[in-house]
């Protein structure tokens, strides 16, 4: 049966790019039926809503969500209108606990960071007293929950059982005792029922030196809501792939619809260039994520490897990269098949 696809375009580039996508999808993947959802700048700036109540009841009825652009405050919106309304509001209302995204460099860096996408410092807990004064005194509340921990680092651990089965944990647990102290504790005890995976931990400072000294150390990293956040872009730039990977909000308990789309941090470049040369291939590796997701993974991987051959170009149209992509999976494909003896 056909995978029900909520597309939420957000801008022109995001339609542009989004379609392309699906048409990649479908064509390395699986029959899928689309319905598009009008949500983001220009529906706000005509009207005022953000994620109306009718519109959400329609996006749980879908199997996944696709985003084109990331909904960032833009065309004079006040910062956070959107990020919150819409991205925050689904990841909390669809319970999508597991931010994954996938970073492959050159050589032999293939790195996976899993970032728990419900609690920590985006919560929205917190307030401010005499605002815009002198005096104001504000507070931002951080919430980390033995259940929260529990179900991303079981997340993090069977990824990890995929890959190359080694898991470095990412806090400050040395300096934040309280909420460190609940991951750390929880890896330790679930350790010992993926003992086939070599876990270890690194505070976020460090981590992040890691990362820009050698990526190639690390297989799936995990971390809260907000060091997952900066070490995702670290990862990214690092890696080179900031503008070729994509970014998955997941309900990894098997609930759906979850939600795929380009990078957060690749939506200026994309929204810089004209249409039709927009870049799509963050667009495509959120469709790999999602092949994953839904257990495809002989094909999320042929389409990763493609997407991460096609080199950087800003002169090259959107048809242009989706062809190349398209070729490159059907490659790959002839060659499994020609290399397995039947
Ligand atoms: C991301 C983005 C969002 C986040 C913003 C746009 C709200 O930066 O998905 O990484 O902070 O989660
Ligand atoms: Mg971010």
């Amino acid at each position: 049966m056909a995978w029900s696809i909520g597309l939420i375009p957000v801008t022109e580039h995001g339609r542009a790019v989004a379609t392309s996508a699906l048409r990649v999808l479908e064509a390395v993947g699986h029959p899928i039926d689309v319905t598009e959802f009008d949500l983001g700048a220009r529906r706000f700036l005509a009207t005022g809503d953000v994620l109306p109540e009718d519109v959400l009841a329609e996006l749980r009825t879908m199997d996944a969500l696709v985003v084109g652009s990331p909904p960032v405050g833009a065309n004079g919106i006040p910062r956070g209108i959107l990020e919150r309304g819409i991205i925050f509001r689904l990841r909390a209302e669809l319970d999508l606990y597991v931010n994954l995204r996938r970073y492959i460099g050159d050589s032999d860096v293939d790195v996976a960071v899993v970032r728990e996408n419900t609690e920590g410092g985006y919560i929205g807990e917190g307030g401010v007293l005499r605002p815009g004064t002198r005096d104001a005194v504000a507070t931002q509340g951080s919430v980390t929950t033995a259940f929260g921990v529990d179900r991303c680092l079981r997340y993090a651990f069977e990824l990890a059982r995929r890959r190359r089965k080694k898991l470095t944990l990412v806090h400050k647990a040395s300096v934040l005792e309280y909420s460190g102290g609940i991951w750390t504790s929880t890896l330790d005890s679930l350790s010992t029922c993926y003992d086939d995976v070599d876990c270890t931990y690194a505070d976020v400072d460090t981590a992040c030196v890691r990362l820009i000294e050698d990526a190639s150390q690390f297989d799936v990293l995990v971390t809260d809501n907000l060091f997952g956040d900066i070490v995702t872009d670290v990862a990214g730039a690092v890696t080179g792939s900031l503008h070729r990977s994509g970014s998955a909000d997941l309900n990894a308990g098997g609930r759906r619809p979850s939600l795929f789309e380009p990078l957060h941090a690749s939506a200026a470049r994309v929204a810089a260039t004209p249409v039709e040369r927009a870049d799509p291939r963050g667009a495509y590796a959120a469709m790999a994520l999602l092949l994953d997701h839904f257990g495809q993974e002989s094909d999320a991987s042929r389409l990763h490897l493609a997407v991460r051959s096609v080199p950087d170009d800003n002169a090259r149209t959107i048809a242009e990269t989706e062809a190349a992509v398209l070729a490159l999976c059907r490659m790959q494909f002839s060659q499994a098949s020609w290399e397995s003896p039947s």
